[in-house]
């Protein structure tokens, strides 16, 4: 072929040069990958010891609790009995197909539902987020079923961002999650089949809820290892990633310079195969 001959031929010293450029571009992007991993793992096994002070807490509080209304408690019961009791049993104290939700909390509740991970198609895999099958005051109904059977647990966060501080955030956050979650927050894999997912669908209440509950295989992040402040501050820099002022740059799915320097070599190494291609041809 000829393509084939010429690619055998004079083009090879220019594509090497292209793939030289690309793989030490590489190399360069997978060494950010990686301190970033690093940054974030070696933190997480330490998120106990997280003193990130001086964020300024006037003004009201960073986090209130959402009040739920015992009048719902009915209507909450009916929901869970249709939904619900099947897997985990009338009064939600578990079955062999699901654990026991008594005491576990408004807040666990109210995600599990929110996120529509709840109720469950197949038990078999991760739950995954899909459209909630209940209204918001269908899930607080639910969620006010759920908590009057059993006292205990962390109750549902409404979070304040007035006080908030992106920045304190984004320090937290690479500390604490991006290790999981990537510090662009498009989530990623990890071992055994399970994977962190994207945080750009989750509201502020979700993402308060998933720190401080834990969600499968999240840690849970107590008031001792995250103030409310924090928590706060964290909801901010991930509601910031789901919407980045795109103040220079190309929107490449938010994900930023990485992104960016990627496609960069991708345009690269093409250009340079063509140009290898042309100074090949012109050659004969
Ligand atoms: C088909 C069976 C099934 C149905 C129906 C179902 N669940 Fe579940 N649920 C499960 C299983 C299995 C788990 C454990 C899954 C996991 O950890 O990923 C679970 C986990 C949960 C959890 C998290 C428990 C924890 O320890 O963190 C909550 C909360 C929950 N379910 C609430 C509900 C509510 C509320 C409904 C009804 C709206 C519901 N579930 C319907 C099977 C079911
Ligand atoms: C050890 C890994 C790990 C760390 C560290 C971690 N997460 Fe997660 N996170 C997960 C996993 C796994 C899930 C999915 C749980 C499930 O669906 O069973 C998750 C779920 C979530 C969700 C729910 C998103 C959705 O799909 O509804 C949010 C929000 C979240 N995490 C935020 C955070 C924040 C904020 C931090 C840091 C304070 C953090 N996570 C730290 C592993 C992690």
């Amino acid at each position: 072929m000829k393509f084939r001959k010429k690619l055998g031929g004079r083009v090879v010293v220019p594509v090497a040069l292209g793939v030289a450029a690309s793989v030490g571009g590489l190399a360069l992007f997978s060494q950010g990958a990686v301190a970033a991993t690093s940054t974030g793992s070696s933190s997480t096994s330490g998120a106990n010891s997280v003193t990130y002070g001086g964020t300024s807490g006037a003004g009201s509080a960073p986090i209130t609790n959402v009040k739920l209304n015992p009048a719902t408690i009915a209507l909450g019961k009916t929901l869970f009995v249709e939904n619900c009791s099947s897997c985990h049993g009338d009064t939600a104290s578990g079955t062999s197909r699901a654990p026991n939700l008594q005491g576990l909390g408004a807040a666990t509740i109210d995600f599990w539902v929110s996120t529509g991970r709840m109720p469950l198609a197949d038990p078999t895999v991760q739950a995954t987020v899909k459209p909630s099958r209940f209204t918001k005051q269908q899930t607080l109904a639910i969620d006010a079923y759920v908590s009057s059977l059993a006292s205990g647990g962390p109750k549902i966060p409404e979070v304040n961002l007035g006080s908030a501080s992106i920045s304190a955030g984004e320090g937290l956050f690479s500390t604490n999650c991006a290790a999981c979650h990537t510090i662009t927050g498009v989530g990623d894999a990890l071992a055994g089949g399970v994977y962190a997912p994207s945080l750009y669908p989750a509201t502020k209440t979700q993402v308060a809820e998933a720190i401080r509950t834990g969600p499968g295989n999240m840690p849970r992040f107590g008031p001792g290892n995250l103030s409310n402040q924090q928590v706060a501050d964290i909801v901010k820099y991930v509601k910031y990633l789901q919407h980045p002022n795109n103040a220079g740059g190309i929107g490449l799915g938010h994900v930023g310079p990485v992104t960016e320097g990627f496609v960069g070599i991708l345009i690269g190494l093409g250009s340079l195969m063509i140009a290898g291609y042309w100074i090949g041809g012109r050659a004969h």
